[in-house]
């Protein structure tokens, strides 16, 4: 007889299985294919493609392919329906929100089943993770509706947003797109995932239900030729896309130069460090949370372990005797760990990556347990003995496979972890609080997780750093994507009389007092002639020169980059010491008053009652600045009991600025301030046509304290320095005024390296131009979650 100490020892469960009637039934219902969801009804299927079980290979529906017409009539059904619902009151739309909530709890169980049939995740995931946090998602953003219009003054909805979605968490990613844009006051097109559009549909008879005015969601199904001409359309106004880092950049591409917002959240190769003093078992149970949740099919995905040398053999043994124990198999069987990957184009995927880092060295470590025989299963896998440069380390597998590597000291680790083009998440196990967050904060990723992993809330934010993407979403951070200011109308720029003209190492022509000498640029607080010898000359109004500015070129903003990057230091700085500098530098500005509305005149004609305007309303700004430095904190983020969730500002580190033509004062001044209060180094191109204000300002930087690096200043033209910041890898953000074709520039030249970027035109009137959205602007919001009690 089999003894319950046997059972106690072989754990070994009998079959759980989650029933699928009412899925099936729900499925069946719509066996002549799905159509869109356009202006709150079903449309007639269209052309139809297969939407396959990964488990069982058997198609379980089939939808339509959104064409370019279908994408055009769910974009004019949002904008029409745009102007009602934000014009609704928040609390209106909080109650369509809770009604969208509570019907999703309502319709759990369906939800759960029909995800994880079409997604292959296991059930215990959707039913417990996934559709609890869509709920959740959506009463929390009930909240924000009714609380906008205190806690975001005189913001605005942006309008009419294109959101496409991935596969991994269809319903979930569907939530936090949905919940926020609507919260705000937006209406939006949502394209699901080809592989996984389901529950998409489900969520559109949820909106019929809870009485949702047509045309707030619209959805369209198909693959990524319906995406891309949501992406194209003109009358979308934000695009906000998670996927790969490979869309998202031709995302980036296409939207250059559009004026659409865009939010990013691509891929990802987390660290997940475990230092000597780690709590091993915990560390390992960890592990399992990091990368065989969802499969490994999940962007933040803790796919690098760094272990400290010293306890990676125990550590590994531990990991392999709990991999044994995973159970691989039916996503609707309820004792089941690890279900299906997502279809087989994503299994073969991995099966290359993986054969191509065993190639490569990696010891690799299949999980011994037993797969389906049909279906896409791929076992748990450990890679050892890799190497930093493998395939392993470096590319996004998507898949349940571990690359791990050792580290002998912090310093190590934090190279280590740092050693990817993304930033997306980062996982730190050790049981000194010292250490953990000293580590959390020199690595470069949206959130840390402290003896934690993949945890996930509807107030903290979520997005990455670097190739990651830029945008949060979730919380107050993500909700600010959602939101403008309200649109500023632009002067026409004043016409520049002559053109910008390089005068190579010549005089110009006698023109006077005003001609005392050519300005140099500022580099690491020096100033230097530009790399290519020449100057050019600088006019006023009537085209008379007024002085000679240095001609940068690429190499000398290779140069100021360099220059910028040496200065981090400013960053690590206390908010304290920015203060002062900032402080010190309103004051000398203060005093030499006089001198800067004088060269103003000289350079743009402008009355000298305007220019002494101009002036004080720069050194106003620089009072501001200086006592805004230590007064942005962070947050702490209402998330789950036992953890505090810090959301800290974080300076990008060096950021570009290229400064409107006109303003030649405040316009600088607006922009770099800001940037450096929040304790960035600036490399900065100076207004082209009025250059000499900022070649002035060279000596108040000096005599304020700056230290050497943390501005630097380039003149020329404004379109080959800003493209060359845009392309720069060592720039981490980018902020550019000027004309579209500028923007379009920039935009387009950031997509290789996915930099952050805030375009804008010229403002009409600088005197409004500061406040919390430029120092929001020069951050990135890093979320730490700390555990408390033992
Ligand atoms: P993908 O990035 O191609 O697909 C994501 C979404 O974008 C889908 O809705 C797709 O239809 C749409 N899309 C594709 N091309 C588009 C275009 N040109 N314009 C607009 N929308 C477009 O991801 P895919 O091919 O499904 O997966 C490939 C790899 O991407 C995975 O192996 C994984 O490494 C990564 N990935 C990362 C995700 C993340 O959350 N970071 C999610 C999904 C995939």
């Amino acid at each position: 007889m089999t003894a319950v100490s046997d059972i106690l020892r072989t754990m070994d469960y009998g079959v759980a299985p989650e029933s699928d009637e009412h899925a099936r039934a729900w499925l069946a219902a719509h066996r002549d294919g799905f159509g869109h969801f356009i202006a709150g009804a079903f449309t007639p299927p269209g052309q139809l493609f297969d939407v396959v079980n990964p488990a069982t290979g058997e198609r379980i529906a089939r939808v339509s392919q959104g064409t370019t017409a279908d994408v055009e009539a769910a974009v004019a059904a949002a904008r029409k329906a745009l102007k009602s619902w934000s014009a609704l009151s928040g609390d209106a739309r909080a109650r369509h929100l809770y009604a969208l909530a509570r019907h999703v709890q309502k319709r759990e169980r369906l939800l759960a089943v029909l995800e994880s049939l079409d997604n292959g995740k296991p059930i215990r995931e959707s039913r417990d993770i996934d559709v609890p946090l869509v709920a959740r998602h959506f009463y929390h953003h009930a909240g924000w509706a009714s609380l906008i219009a205190d806690e975001f003054p005189g913001r605005k909805p942006v309008g009419v947003c294109g959101q496409i979605i991935p596969w991994n968490f269809p319903l979930l990613m569907l939530a936090w797109k949905i919940a926020p844009a609507l919260a705000a006051g937006n209406t939006v097109v949502l394209k699901p995932a080809e592989l996984t559009p389901l529950t998409a549909f489900a969520f559109a008879e949820i909106c019929v239900e809870v009485g949702l005015p047509p045309g707030v969601v619209n959805i369209v199904a198909g693959d990524g030729a319906t995406g891309a001409a949501l992406v194209a359309h003109d009358d979308v106004d934000k695009i906000a896309f998670t996927g790969s880092t490979e869309v998202g950049r031709a995302i980036r591409l296409a939207t250059a130069g559009t004026d659409k917002k865009l939010s990013l959240e691509l891929g990802g190769k987390s660290p997940f460090v475990v230092f000597e003093d780690a709590d091993l078992d915990s560390a390992v149970e960890g592990v399992v949370d990091a990368i065989w949740f969802n499969q490994g099919q999940v962007c933040c995905a803790g796919s690098r372990l760094l272990v400290a040398e010293s306890i990676a053999e125990r550590m590994y043994a531990k990991l392999r005797a709990r991999m044994e124990k995973l159970r691989v198999g039916d996503p609707l069987d309820k004792s089941i760990d690890v279900g299906a990957i997502v279809a087989p184009v994503q299994l073969e995927r991995i099966k290359r990556l993986v054969e191509a880092g065993e190639r490569e060295g990696a010891k690799v470590w299949r999980a011994p347990g037993p797969l389906p025989e049909r279906g896409c299963f791929y076992p748990p896998t450990l890679a050892t003995e890799v190497e930093p440069a493998s395939i392993l380390a470096r590319e996004e597998i998507f898949g349940p496979v571990l690359a791990a590597m050792t580290f002998r000291t912090p310093d190590e680790a934090i190279a280590l972890a740092n050693n990817t083009r993304y930033g997306l998440a980062a996982s730190v196990w050790t049981e000194n609080v010292n250490r953990a967050l000293e580590v959390a904060a020199k690595i470069k990723a949206g959130v840390v997780w402290i003896n934690s992993t993949n945890l996930f809330d509807a107030a903290s934010g979520f997005g990455g750093y670097r190739e990651s993407g830029f945008g949060r979403e979730g919380g107050r951070e993500g909700l600010a994507e959602y939101l403008v200011a309200p649109a500023t109308a632009t002067k026409p720029a004043k016409a520049v009389k002559a053109p910008l003209s390089a005068l190579p190492g010549r005089a110009p022509a006698p023109g006077g007092d005003a001609i005392d000498r050519t300005a140099k640029l500022y580099i690491g607080g020096k100033q230097t002639r530009p790399d290519s010898g020449y100057a050019y000359s600088v006019l006023d109004p009537d085209g008379k020169v007024v002085g000679l500015a240095g001609l940068g070129s690429r190499k000398d903003v290779r140069n100021a980059v360099e220059a910028a990057s040496k200065a981090k230091g400013w960053g690590a700085a206390t908010a304290h010491n920015r203060a002062q500098v900032l402080y010190f530098l309103a004051e000398n500005l203060e005093s030499r008053a006089d001198e800067f509305a004088a060269r103003l005149v000289a350079q743009t004609g402008a009355a000298a009652r305007e220019a002494r305007a101009e002036v004080e309303t720069a050194v106003r700004r620089a009072f501001y600045y200086a006592g805004f430095a230590d007064k942005y904190d962070g947050a702490v983020h209402a998330t789950k009991t036992r953890f505090v969730t810090l959301a800290m500002n974080e300076p990008w580190g060096v950021m570009g600025i290229v400064c409107p033509d006109q303003a030649p004062l405040i316009g600088f001044v607006s922009l770099v301030l800001p940037a450096i209060a929040m304790g960035n180094a600036v490399v900065v191109v100076a207004s082209a046509s009025h250059p000499l204000t900022a070649t002035d300002f060279y000596s108040l930087l000096d005599t304020s304290d700056a230290p050497a690096g943390v501005v630097n200043i380039v003149t020329g033209e404004a379109a080959t320095l800003a493209k060359t910041l845009a392309e720069h890898d060592g720039v981490d953000a980018l902020w550019c005024v000027g004309a579209r074709e500028l923007a379009k520039t920039v935009e387009a030249a950031s997509a290789a390296n996915l930099k952050a970027t805030w375009t804008r035109l010229p403002p009409r009137d600088w005197a409004d131009e500061q406040g919390r959205d430029y120092l929001r602007r020069a951050t990135q919001v890093k979320n730490i979650w700390t555990p408390y009690g033992e």
